[in-house]
This record gives C-alpha cells, structure tokens and sequence, in this order.
C-alpha cells in the first residue's frame, strides 16, 4: 500500500496546525519533518521543539528526516520528540550499524537514506537492518527542486534487491514529487512518497486527496 508523506518544510508556519489537520483529513498517514544542521546541508530548518509539539497533537506517523552531521549524536533526543521513524543519512556517519542499533533500541523504526550521488549497492549490507531506504530524489538541503530522474533506477535497484531477498522493506522517494511524476516513482518500487511543495502550496487538502487517487485505481 502506498502512503503519502506530506514535507512540512514547504508548510506556512503561521498556520501549521492548520496545514496539518488539512493533510491529514485528505487522508495522509504520515508526516515528513525534515531537520537541517547548517552543516550535511547548507540550510536550517526546525529541530526537537517543533516536533514535540506537534507530536503532543497528532496520531500522524512522524517521520522524520535527519539531514545532521553524526546522527549518532541526536538519535535519543529526536526518539523522544516524537519521531516514529527516524531516517539517518548513509553519508553523515561512519557508524551506520550503531545508529541503527540506536534507533531500534528507542523502540523506533529505522531508514537509511542516501543522496543522489550514493549508489544503490551501498545500502546492501543494511538492507535486512532497516524498516525503510529513502533514496533523495533532489539533492538535499531544499524544497521546491526538480526531481532527478536517475535516482529512480536506483529504488527500482534496491527494490529488486530487496525482492531478491525475500524482504518486504518500503522504500521512500524524497524531493521534486509532484501529481505529473509520481507514478513514476511508483511503478520503480517507492511505496512511501514524500511531497512537500505539491502539497502545501494551494488546497492542502484537495492536492493530499489527489495524491491519494493516483494510486487507488
Ligand atoms: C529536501 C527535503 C525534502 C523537501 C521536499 O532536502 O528532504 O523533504 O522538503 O520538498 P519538495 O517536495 O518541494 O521537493
Ligand atoms: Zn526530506
């Protein structure tokens, strides 16, 4: 079953709440918070305050994208915000078992994502650890960028990995998803779409339903 994770990085933060209960009555499941350190990307967003608040509001799945520099250091604090998944970037730690360990241990589920110079064969010997891969479909850091179509053949990659495997594991697409291209994000195997711009910009509500009758036929 597909499932819509609505980015509120392009959300109006004046009325967030708002916003949220607007997605979430279109019918998401869950909400994809993405945290910047200044460092693994160029920009800052928004850490622990605004997720425990959130998380005091919401059933929403939170799930929450860790764009930090040695995640290993934030794992507990971001588990106790709230988070219900915590995804950790391939690139940003030298100890991706631990990290993982880490998450599983707060008794959350755990990913991996990668950005879209890291080849699909580097999340092979993770693949029986995690709960979900995010494969970065833009380069992280932003919203409102173009997707890169060639990240596409690497989460049909993973897919086939993982089939071969005999694991049911999601794999979640992250940036540049709109109406237009998000069957083809599907038919490559992604399962878990994030949307941030397509989503918040215009009728919350209408433009999660839309997303929503892509995949019911
Ligand atoms: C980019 C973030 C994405 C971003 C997606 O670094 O990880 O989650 O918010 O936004 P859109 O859908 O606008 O590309
Ligand atoms: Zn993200």
């Amino acid at each position: 079953m597909n499932r819509l994770s609505p980015s509120i990085l392009a959300a109006d933060f004046w009325r967030l709440g708002e916003q949220i209960e607007q997605a979430r009555q279109g019918g998401a499941q869950y909400l994809h918070f993405d945290v910047m350190d200044g460092l693994f990307v160029p920009s800052i967003s928004f850490g622990m305050p605004v997720l425990e608040s959130i998380r005091k509001k919401t059933d929403l799945v939170l799930d929450v994208h860790l764009m930090i520099e040695k995640p290993e250091r934030y794992i507990e604090t971001f588990a106790q915000a709230g988070a219900d998944i915590i995804n950790f970037h391939l690139e940003a730690t030298e100890h991706p078992e631990e990290v993982i360990k880490m998450i599983r241990d707060a008794g959350k589920k755990a990913a991996i994502t990668i950005k879209p110079a890291t080849k699909a064969s580097e999340v092979a010997p993770y693949l029986k650890l995690v709960d979900m891969i995010l494969v970065m479909t833009v380069e992280p850091g932003f919203g409102g960028q173009k997707l890169i179509p060639s990240c596409l053949d690497k989460v049909a990659e993973i897919r086939s990995m993982a089939n071969e495997a005999g694991l049911t594991l999601d794999i979640e697409v992250d940036g540049g998803i709109t109406l237009e291209n998000v069957h083809q994000a599907t038919e490559a195997g992604a399962n878990v779409i994030v949307a941030g711009s397509a989503v918040f910009k215009g009728d919350v509500k209408a433009n999660v339903e839309a997303f929503q009758k892509k995949w019911a036929k």
